[in-house]
């Protein structure tokens, strides 16, 4: 296996090792394209990140970001977007230039445009230097769903209904929770220089066993990240309970 797996005791020392391999690639490369991820996980990531740029200034002025993907219906400005998480839990408490971060666009009225129009710019910039994933319990990286091809590009795509019952916490109701969004694709992700992928909880235990041992299938998304040269895997022991 060629990806190396951290095992950290719990969810804090998981985003602390995290942070620290952050930190570090921006430290050595102020211009580091760095792929990011919502949900739960990285959100005590994303709270060191802004902790360390308070107290020693770690700059993200030369910084550009990528976002793996974004809800399909929302407005930018809707509680449960990703463009608003973003910038809650990290953009606007660190010094990035909010023009140079991108996530795609789930408010367009193409989206095979926009799909095109967003793998293109991250060609242009020169690829992901850090891609941070985390994981679904169905094994999906980005919102790639089980049955995507390791070949797709950023696309359209319906989700799971797995994925909106887990998200479904987020929103009033199921009725409120997007059927579809926009992801990054698999040959996307697997492009970029290297991954971390932070697995966190009992309820990941089996997905990180499935891709730690289980088959490499388009079934469950995530075993690609095991075709990867540099993919580090940072999980606590919960999730680790199966390995
Ligand atoms: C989010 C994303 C998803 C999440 C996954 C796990 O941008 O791409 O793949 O990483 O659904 O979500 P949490 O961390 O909420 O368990």
């Amino acid at each position: 296996m060629k990806f190396e797996i951290i095992k950290a005791d719990n969810y804090e020392e998981m985003s602390r090792i995290a942070a620290e391999k952050v930190i570090s690639k921006i430290t050595e490369k102020p211009n580091a394209i760095l792929g990011l991820a919502t949900g739960s996980t990285p959100e005590g990531l994303y709270k060191l990140l802004i902790e360390d740029h308070q107290k020693h200034y770690t700059s993200y002025r030369y910084v550009k970001t990528v976002n793996l993907d974004e809800y399909v219906g929302l407005d930018k400005d809707d509680k449960n977007s990703y463009f608003t998480f973003m910038r809650e839990k990290l953009f606007n408490h660190i010094d990035v230039d909010l023009n140079n971060t991108n996530i795609p666009d789930g408010t367009a009225a193409n989206m095979e445009e926009e799909a095109a129009r967003y793998e293109k710019y991250i060609d242009e910039i020169g690829g992901v230097d850090l891609q941070i994933l985390g994981i679904g319990h169905n094994g999906h990286i980005g919102f790639n769903e089980p049955g995507t091809s390791f070949k797709s590009t950023t696309h359209l795509i319906k989700l799971a209904e797995k994925t909106r019952e887990a998200n479904a916490r987020f929103f009033n109701s199921m009725d409120e929770v997007p059927t579809e969004a926009i992801t990054m694709g698999i040959q996307s992700i697997m492009d970029s220089k290297e991954i971390i992928l932070l697995v966190s909880g009992a309820s990941k235990a089996e997905a990180l066993k499935n891709l730690v041992y289980g088959e490499i299938t388009e079934d469950f998304p995530a075993s690609v990240l095991r075709l990867h040269n540099k993919v580090t895997i940072i999980a606590d022991q919960d999730a680790l309970q199966l390995i």
